[in-house]
């Protein structure tokens, strides 16, 4: 007991002596705007649109179909190729290699059930329905729904599965509804990948509580880097919530040629695409009887602006995901924050007035602190096994 308590009293002292208050401290609004990236985990909630949405069954086949080759043409490919959990569910690449290179760089896969709007550009409005793309897509899977069809039904352990969790027998649906109901598994499995708390999270719930000691714990440069980030920066603008995202589309700059003479539309042909899907929400593979799912979906227009614009990334665990941006152009975090730091005006075709970066011109000391700041929101990743 005694021994105890002079641990503890040890302990507490060692904190103590680490404590560097930063100063001056958080005021009141700063307070406000870094509580607002909290409270982590959020609760999990099921997809309305995907009936078999936290079933366990529906999990343990879209698990097994995740890293089955057997989704691709040449049986040599799978999901977890570009999604790969080693690799926190990306592929390390600045542009993904399928059967030819990809436009885009492989979107780590975590905390799914935040999402809006899927990919880059948004061109899907639901995990499942994101989930199609890849299977269809002539750089990725590239298999037809005919294939998908004899595949599935012509494996037993599979087609068994695929009975239990669908209640059919997989030969007897029509192709393009196995599609989508291989889709809603594999987006089943996905929404377990959640990303867990980090040295940020204490740091926030410390603050909310008045915690001093457990605040002193978060390294002074972190707590610089964070005043940056929700302060002179402005990152926050669109980095918001415990997701660090709007969830919306915005130009930071980034060129989007793909090749030369060849743009990647972002948004914009991101809007057209998710309109001209019949597997949007609006469609008849939507489970949500009620339709409220798909509010958004039949409000969605393109405008000129969107052109160019790419959806506001989660910076949660993004020291693990390098390399950055949608065509994966800036290979670490260095560079990210000397984009920010001294982002071409001339290159954002927003209007002037509603434009949220001006070049920050920010000291060797600033970008040091704010990388430090983005290094402590990685956390362990999980997944349903
Ligand atoms: C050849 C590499 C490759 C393969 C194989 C691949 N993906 Fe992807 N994945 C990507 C790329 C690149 C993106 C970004 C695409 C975009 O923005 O249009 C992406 C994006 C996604 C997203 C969007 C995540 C988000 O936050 O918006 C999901 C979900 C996804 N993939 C699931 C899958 C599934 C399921 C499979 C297997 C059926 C798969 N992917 C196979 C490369 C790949
Ligand atoms: C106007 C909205 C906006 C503001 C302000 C903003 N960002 Fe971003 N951020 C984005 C968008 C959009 C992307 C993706 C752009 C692309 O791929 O073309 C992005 C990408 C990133 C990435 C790369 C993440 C990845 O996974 O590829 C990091 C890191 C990042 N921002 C950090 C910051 C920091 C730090 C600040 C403040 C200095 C900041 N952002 C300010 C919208 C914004």
């Amino acid at each position: 007991m005694r021994l105890a308590a002079l641990l503890l009293a040890t302990a507490l002292a060692v904190a103590h002596a680490d404590a560097q208050p930063l100063t001056p401290p958080f005021d009141d609004t700063e307070r406000a705007a870094i509580l607002a990236h909290g409270p982590w985990p959020p609760a999990r909630v099921n997809d309305p649109s995907n009936r078999v949405s936290g079933k366990p069954e529906a999990i343990a086949l879209g698990r097994r179909l995740f890293f089955d080759t057997r989704l691709s043409r040449e049986r040599n490919r799978s999901c977890a190729t570009c999604h790969d959990p080693e690799k926190s569910f990306t592929d390390g690449r600045a542009r993904s290699l399928g059967r030819a290179l990809h436009d885009r760089n492989a979107i780590a896969l975590a905390n799914l059930s935040l999402n809006r709007w899927f990919g880059w550009a948004g061109a899907s409005d639901s995990l499942w329905a994101h989930s199609i793309r890849p299977i269809l897509d002539d750089k990725e899977l590239a298999l037809s729904p005919g294939e998908l069809h004899k595949r599935v039904s012509t494996d037993r352990n599979t087609a068994a599965r695929y009975a239990k969790v669908f209640g059919l027998q997989a030969d007897a649906d029509d192709p393009e509804l196995v599609l989508v109901n291989v889709a809603k598994a594999l987006a089943a499995f996905q929404e377990t990948i959640v990303t867990g708390r980090t040295p940020f999270d204490e740091f926030r719930d410390a603050l909310e509580r008045n915690d001093r000691p457990a605040q002193a714990r978060y390294p002074l440069a972190a707590q610089r880097g964070l005043r940056l980030f929700v302060g002179r920066g402005r990152c926050a603008a669109c980095h918001l919530g415990p997701n660090f995202t709007s969830g919306e589309f915005e130009d930071v700059g980034i060129p989007f040629f793909a090749e030369k003479g060849r743009v990647d539309p972002g948004r914009h042909g991101g809007i057209a695409a998710l309109r001209a899907s019949p597997f949007n929400l609006l469609g008849r593979y939507n489970d949500d009887a009620g339709r409220s799912s798909a509010l958004a979906t039949q409000h969605v227009e393109p405008l000129h602006r969107n052109w160019g614009e790419f959806r506001v990334p989660s910076l949660r665990n993004v020291a693990r995901t390098a390399p950055y941006m949608h065509n994966g152009s800036l290979p670490t975090l260095a560079a990210v924050v000397r984009h920010y730091s001294e982002v071409d005006e001339e290159r954002l075709h927003g209007a002037p007035e509603r434009r949220l970066l001006k070049p920050l011109r920010l000291s060797q000391q600033e970008k040091t602190d704010l990388i430090a700041f983005l290094r402590t929101l990685s956390g362990p990743v999980a997944a349903a096994n």
